[in-house]
């Protein structure tokens, strides 16, 4: 008896295969999936046969020992048999090396696949799908359901065959040496498999109830040790809550363990009672025979060998159904992310931008973020804003009309909400516009390769993302090529080069989320840095709302000064110095332009912008920021 078993019959879900047949398209799918293996597979299939085939050896040699070696006293025929029986296990061994070679190889070789195909193609995937499902559900994807798939096309089929083979093999030698006792013997299963179903049962309610107070457990932990968790939890300083309830849900965790190792020794045990009560029912009836004279020791002896190979099988075989069905379920949930068309590719005819100018026009653009469903996997997502089925989601932009000139500056302003960073979206085609269209020296980003699209514009955004790697490394994410002396200028002119060599390794130290912490200020100029040593055309800036100390401002006006020459550049503006040297300043309310024209003609228009020039700024000091919203 193999534990493995037992535990594979606990741990599927009958709720998600309940009612449910194999889909053929799917079946056939995972075939094409399978296809590079073929060859792996007929190997790893027939070492299987082979292991279940020489399993019945034993058991039939050890009848010929004690029914003719010994009684006739034959030494010779003795050391024969016993030599096959070593024989035999010593290529049942070689069998089993094979097929585990054979079966990793197909195993992990499909994991690599799968893997490679997601994670491709969620790279591809629109902004929504990453603004609207959670980071874990993803990396569980790829990680659990791939290795579930894995587990369909290795160890459920395996299973399946070998105990098919097994059963085949073993009965057919039962009936062989008796037919009556192997009929007496298989009718002692139900005796074993009533109550199993129904331990099975209450074992996956707690299988699942474990999963779920592990994934509490979890992501109470993940959000704690999070810089940001851990940060809010210091400054409330309620250390004693935090573990309370840490604890509770531990000790749930504690309490589901116990209860279930002591349901699944239930299932081991009735396994054993089961074997044991067979096999000492085949020695009665044997006996019987023996004492009656119909039946040899020796076949008394292989029986009861052979009978205890045969419930195990059955047990499995009975839970087949759900087993590869639920197997097929993690391919199934491969596949819907692998089908999830990106509304955002490259269309076949796309051109790619070269030598780009950076005339940017907007033509008459309206906007709405895309509602649930659109470029989304519903099942990835979890509680994100439900849109409206009847009316659709609210629309951002109206009517967007701009004509930027190549090297020319436009600054954004406007309220919170009224549509600024949204604009900045669709420059490089992180959304699709609704209507009217967004175009890049006369060409419609549409129709765009992505590549060169992204190629030609450099965004910093309003906190730029550092990955976790060295400065340089972060750098070089713009410009692969570039030498140390190149990453020095560029950070030079982005007024970033004094922090850099300041830092304990210089440009080999590492940053982001675990690494060194820069201030939001020096961020922004390495963002600035990084942006330089891409040399785009097209520059966009969502300035930081938050406010940088009066060194750090001027140090990343400066680097701004640097970046936006020679460049066309749409800046969201939060302090007054971007704004008033900008060639245009548009104004947006409510995703509308309200007013547009330079710092000194929207002053002497009145209106928005000089209301809140005045009223919040008081007119005075050229160096206030200009919070708008
Ligand atoms: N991913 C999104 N999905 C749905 N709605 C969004 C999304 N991002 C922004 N919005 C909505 O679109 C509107 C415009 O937002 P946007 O971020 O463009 O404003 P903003 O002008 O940049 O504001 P701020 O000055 O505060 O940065 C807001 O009402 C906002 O709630
Ligand atoms: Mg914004």
């Amino acid at each position: 008896m193999r534990p493995m078993s037992a535990w594979r019959i606990m741990h599927q879900d009958p709720t998600v295969v309940e009612g449910r047949s194999l889909d053929p398209a799917l079946v056939r799918r995972v075939g094409r999936f399978a296809r590079p293996y073929r060859w792996q597979l007929v190997g790893f299939v027939a070492m299987i046969a082979a292991g279940a085939g020489l399993a019945l050896v034993p058991p039939l040699l050890f009848r010929s020992i004690i029914d003719s070696a010994i009684p006739n006293k034959d030494t010779a025929q003795l050391a024969v048999l016993v030599g096959v029986v070593i024989g035999a296990a010593l290529v049942t061994a070689g069998a089993s090396l094979l097929e585990r070679h054979w079966s990793s190889r197909i195993g992990e070789g499909l994991i690599y696949d799968l893997r490679c195909a997601l994670f491709d193609h969620v790279q591809r995937m629109p902004m929504q799908f990453f603004t609207r499902s959670q980071t874990g559900a993803i990396v569980s994807r790829l990680n659990n359901d791939v290795i579930g798939a894995q587990r369909a096309l290795t160890g459920t089929l395996g299973t399946v065959v070998s105990n098919v083979i097994t059963l085949a093999f073993t009965i057919v030698a039962m009936v062989a040496l008796d037919w009556r006792i192997t009929i007496v013997a298989i009718l002692l299963l139900p005796l074993f498999l009533i109550p199993s179903k129904r331990v099975g049962r209450r074992l996956q309610e707690m299988t699942r109830d474990s999963m779920q107070l592990n994934a509490e457990m979890n992501a109470q932990m993940t959000e704690r040790f999070g810089v940001a968790g851990a940060l809010l939890v210091k400054l409330f300083g309620d250390h004693d809550r935090e573990t309370d309830e840490f604890a509770t849900k531990v000790a749930a965790v504690r309490d589901i363990g116990i209860r279930s190792a002591v349901y699944q020794r239930w299932f081991m045990v009735m396994l054993v009672l089961v074997g044991a009560i067979g096999t000492a029912v085949v020695y009665y009836l044997g006996g019987m025979q023996v004492i009656e004279g119909n039946v040899s020791i020796g076949t008394l002896v292989a029986l009861a060998a052979l009978v205890t190979r045969i419930y195990d099988p059955l047990t499995s075989l009975t839970n087949a159904r759900v087993d590869v069905m639920s197997a097929f379920v993690s391919f199934e949930r491969v596949f819907e992310v692998l089908d999830s068309p990106s509304p955002i590719a490259d269309t076949p005819a796309a051109i790619t931008l070269t030598d780009p100018v950076g005339a940017l026009r907007f033509e008459h653009v309206d906007f709405a973020y895309p509602g649930a469903s659109e470029g989304t996997i519903r099942s990835l997502e979890t509680g994100g804003p439900e849109t409206d089925p009847e009316h659709g989601p609210p629309s951002v932009l109206h009517d967007i009309d701009l004509d930027i000139r190549p090297g020319t500056t436009v600054a954004l302003v406007g309220p919170s909400g009224a549509g600024k960073s949204t604009i900045a979206s669709l420059i490089p085609r992180l959304y699709d516009v609704v209507d009217g269209s967004v175009s890049l020296d006369g060409h419609d980003v549409r129709d765009l390769t992505q590549a060169s699209l992204r190629r030609a514009i450099g965004v910093v955004s309003q906190d730029p993302h550092l990955f976790h790697a060295t400065v340089g490394e972060n750098l070089r994410y713009a410009r692969p090529d570039a030498t140390d002396a190149d990453l020095r200028a560029a950070c030079a002119a982005a007024r970033v080069l004094d922090v850099v060599e300041g830092l304990p390794d210089g440009l080999d130290t590492m940053v982001g989320e675990r690494g060194y912490r820069l201030s939001g200020g020096e961020k922004q100029r390495l963002a600035i840095a990084r942006l330089l040593l891409k040399d785009p055309a097209v520059v966009v800036l969502d300035e930081a709302t938050s406010s940088l100390d009066t060194e750090n401002e001027a140090a990343v006006q400066a680097a701004l000064a640097d970046a936006l020459e020679g460049r066309t550049a749409v800046i969201i503006a939060h302090r007054l110095s971007t704004v008033v040297d900008a060639d245009l300043i548009v104004v947006l309310e409510h995703g509308r332009i309200v007013q547009r024209g330079t710092h000194s003609e929207l002053l002497a228009q009145g209106g928005l912008y000089a209301d809140l020039y005045r009223v919040l700024v008081g007119g005075g000091d050229p160096d206030s920021r200009l919070v708008l919203g």
